[in-house]
């Protein structure tokens, strides 16, 4: 629907259109202040929409989440990884065939070059993987230049089969490189979440077997983190695409920018306070600590869901089948305990905080015996498929340039240097 808003400033009132509930800011220039042409200042970009996409749609009153118009809870139950990746890349889930292909191309490139091992060979045993994993994605272009041709799709599809396919590897000699271990090259025999726990934890037998709840229980959390729309590493990745940049580069921008504590490391926040509280006899007290402002319960809340949050009520799911096949984790109860209290009370009910999608992942990557530096590693893998996604719909978007936000300039007028001896 199309409207229109008269805006009003001194003598002056300019009617500017609004289609879907948004003004072009650029119609904003039309009207003159003594300050020069009308802007708007929004940190954060809180209520800015930078693109239009078709890929992820987000109703956070009502708790929905859809890649391309399909339920999150429709293709946790139904789906496998890469056929989600698949959708979201190409926008329709792909027939018998097509599925066929897309799989051989990406797993096809899950060999990573020689080199690759010597990049994170260099890093400190202790370096955070994360910082490895950003490093050996970075360094992919210059493995793969034709990935800077990005104005040819069929380069940057092939770049994107790559990257898909070489995360996992990527990931997992991060991983193994911590632990003083040797690299295990990707088995053509397994699936994409099979064969990433293979890389990740087979030791001396010839052969590395994985229940398959907890495979399933793998490709179910991937499913969940393959996309959020416009988050904080989707538009870092947008914005370094716009300036022309390969996949490659650009979403070694995305791994920096989930790497923060405030986008991609909650989970590994909600372990360390389970871990803090020790038992179920002092979850009162935290939550009363929470309630004075001591803490935050970690897990819970958040920017867009407002009822709840859909990730983490499939997640619960995914929880039982791995403690059945891992034994029950101690920090599970306690987590039960503090959401069964939280949800019945009223400082989280009135303020509309619930479980959201880290509560309970955190503690499943534990049982998986994953170590917490890896809990963000293990939300980049699967999150480069909302990535590519974005980056190839913003690299056919006519409408997009170069990311240039504007500034308030807040500081001094102009003024001379004044030499050294005379300051
Ligand atoms: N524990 C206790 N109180 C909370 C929590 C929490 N987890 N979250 C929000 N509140 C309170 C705030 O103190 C505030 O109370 P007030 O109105 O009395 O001042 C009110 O609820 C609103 O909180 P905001 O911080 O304004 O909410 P915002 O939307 O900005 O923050 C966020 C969302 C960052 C997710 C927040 O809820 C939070 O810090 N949660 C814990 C961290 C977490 O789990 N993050 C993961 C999010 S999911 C993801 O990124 C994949």
């Amino acid at each position: 629907m199309a409207d229109s808003l008269d805006l009003t400033y001194g003598d002056a009132t300019q009617s500017l259109a609004v289609t879907d509930g948004t003004i072009r800011a650029a119609d904003l220039k039309k009207i003159q202040t003594p300050d020069g042409p009308l802007a708007t200042y929004d940190p954060g970009l809180l209520n800015t929409a930078s693109v239009r996409s078709a890929i992820t749609y987000i109703d956070g009153d009502a708790g929905i989440l859809e890649y391309r118009g399909y339920p999150i809870e429709q293709l946790a139950e139904k789906s496998t990884f890469l056929e989600v990746a698949y959708l979201l890349m190409h926008g329709e889930l792909p027939n018998k065939t097509e599925l066929e292909n897309w799989n051989y191309q990406i797993n096809r490139h899950r060999l990573v070059h020689e080199n690759v091992k010597q990049i994170i060979q260099a890093f400190r045993y202790d370096a955070h993987p994360m910082a490895k994993l950003m490093a050996a994605v970075a360094s992919m272009m210059t493995f793969y230049p034709s990935a800077r041709r990005v104005e040819d799709p069929d380069a940057r599809m092939r770049n994107v089969h790559r990257l898909l396919g070489k995360m996992p590897t990527m990931a997992a000699f991060a991983f193994r490189h911590g632990l003083g271990r040797h690299y295990i090259y990707p088995n053509d025999e397994l699936g994409y979440a099979e064969n990433f726990l293979a890389m990740l934890f087979q030791a001396q037998q010839p052969k590395y077997v994985a229940d398959p709840r907890l495979v399933r229980a793998l490709e179910v959390l991937f499913i969940l983190h393959a996309d959020h729309e416009q988050n904080c590493s989707t538009n870092a990745v947008r914005a370094v695409a716009s300036a022309g940049n390969d996949v490659y580069t650009s979403c070694g921008a995305g791994i920096g920018a989930l790497f923060g504590p405030l986008h991609g490391g909650a989970n590994e926040a909600v372990l360390k306070m389970l871990r803090e509280i020790g038992s179920l006899d002092r979850v009162p007290e935290f939550i009363e600590g929470v309630k004075n402002g001591k803490a935050r319960l970690m897990g819970f809340g958040h920017r867009v869901y407002k009822n709840y949050d859909p990730r983490a009520t499939i997640i619960k799911k995914a929880v039982d089948d791995v403690f059945a096949v891992r034994g029950m984790n101690p920090l599970l109860h306690i987590a039960v305990e503090l959401e069964r209290i939280a949800l019945d009370n009223e400082y989280f009910t009135s303020r509309r905080l619930y479980t959201n999608v880290d509560f309970y992942s955190g503690v499943i990557y534990e049982a998986l015996r994953f170590p917490p530096e890896m809990f963000t590693v293990l939300f980049a893998v699967p999150r480069t498929a909302g990535w590519v996604a974005q980056y190839e719909e913003h690299m056919g978007d006519t409408e997009q340039k170069i990311t240039r936000p504007k500034q308030i300039y807040t500081g001094y007028a102009k003024r001379d240097y004044v030499p050294v001896d005379e300051r």
